[in-house]
């Protein structure tokens, strides 16, 4: 009887240069390279048990901020499980697998889950059902999910998606830069904190109809190297007007996509002109970025979050702050949910 038990921890992460648009959104290919920063607190940890000789259907549960835990909702389930299917057919294993699964951030505060679900969601399972695989593998494994951004949460620092080494037509993400190079802070001031009307599944579906999609493509290896260049510098001043173009850009094209897509609510644009407002009349060096949704994350270099973080908690549109940071990545631990 083979049974096992592995527990992985996986933070989410925030794109400098989005991936939205995929030219094989069955096979998960980017239209275009991304770029994201690994954060540290922003976490799921996830546990996964198997167990060979049990014919049983497999389970997935939700731990709350008290430790109860619940079954996952359909929709959550089912997307999980397929996963599994995916995970064990490539372990060449049978048998059931349970999982359980927490957020370190408040569940419904609206930041992008799926990132950090499904890098935890595979690298226990990996490891639950007896295989170690290299990060690479790991990465394209996480990217088999659905979620583009999943495989960019496998590394911590700052994340290429697909890597420098990586093929064109199985892509998975690298490290371009460690934590410790820069360690930027990420306020991300919540303004909402129901799900997300529309789906970035829905958002690559629909972004190839936008008159801005093919021109932002050719854009983009100017905004990329900057970013690049921002990083390597550690300069905010280069780096931050180009993520902030590249943000808006993302909103521009979805809501000139058709149908229509709107993720910001009068909040958002309260927080990005309180940002400006920061720069311009307090002298601070902060810049927005935002993904599918209405919550701003800004990004700020050590130093300086205190002041911001008091700033933007002062704004009557946002409900409360989540202060993270750039981090090192996913690691497993002993603290079984299972
Ligand atoms: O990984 P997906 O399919 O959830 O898409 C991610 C889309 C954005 O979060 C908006 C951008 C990104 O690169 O993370």
């Amino acid at each position: 009887m083979t049974t096992g038990r592995a527990t992985a921890s996986a933070p989410s992460n925030i794109a400098l240069i989005k991936y939205w648009g995929a030219r094989d959104l069955e096979r998960v290919l980017p239209s275009n390279r991304s770029l994201s920063m690994t954060l540290e607190r922003c976490r799921s940890t996830t546990t996964v048990c198997f167990d060979e000789d049990h014919p049983g259907a497999d389970e997935v549960w939700l731990v709350d901020d008290h430790g109860q835990s619940r079954p996952a909702s359909a929709a959550f389930a089912e997307r999980a499980v397929q996963h599994l299917e995916r995970l064990r057919r490539w372990a060449d294993r049978r048998g059931r697998l349970r999982v359980a699964t927490r957020n370190s951030f408040p569940s419904a505060a609206g930041i992008a889950s799926s990132a950090s679900g499904f890098a935890a969601l595979t690298l226990a399972t990996v490891r639950a059902l007896g295989r170690e695989a290299e990060t690479h593998q790991l990465s394209l494994l996480a990217r088999a999910s659905g979620s583009g951004s999943a495989s960019r949460s496998l590394e911590g620092g700052f994340v290429e998606w697909p890597g420098p080494a990586a093929p064109e037509d199985d892509p998975w993400a690298e490290q371009i830069l460690p934590s410790d190079h820069w360690p930027l802070h990420d306020l991300v001031a919540i303004v909402e904190t129901g799900p997300k009307a529309v789906s970035s599944l829905d958002g690559h579906r629909a972004c190839h109809s936008s008159p801005h999609f093919a021109r932002r493509l050719t854009e983009l290896p100017r905004r990329l190297e900057e970013v690049r260049r921002g990083l390597r510098e550690r300069d905010i001043e280069r780096l931050g007007p180009v993520i902030e173009e590249e943000a808006i850009e993302l909103h521009l094209i979805a809501m000139s996509s058709r149908p229509a897509i709107f993720y910001w609510t009068p909040a958002t644009l309260e927080v990005l002109a309180a940002v400006r407002n920061l720069r311009h009349d307090a002298g601070l060096p902060v810049y927005a970025t935002m993904d599918a949704g209405a919550n701003v994350h800004v990004l700020c270099p050590p130093g300086h979050d205190e002041e911001a973080d008091a700033r933007l908690e002062a704004l009557p549109g946002v409900r409360n702050v989540l202060r993270d940071h750039c981090g090192s990545g996913p690691r497993f631990n002993q603290d079984h949910l299972l």
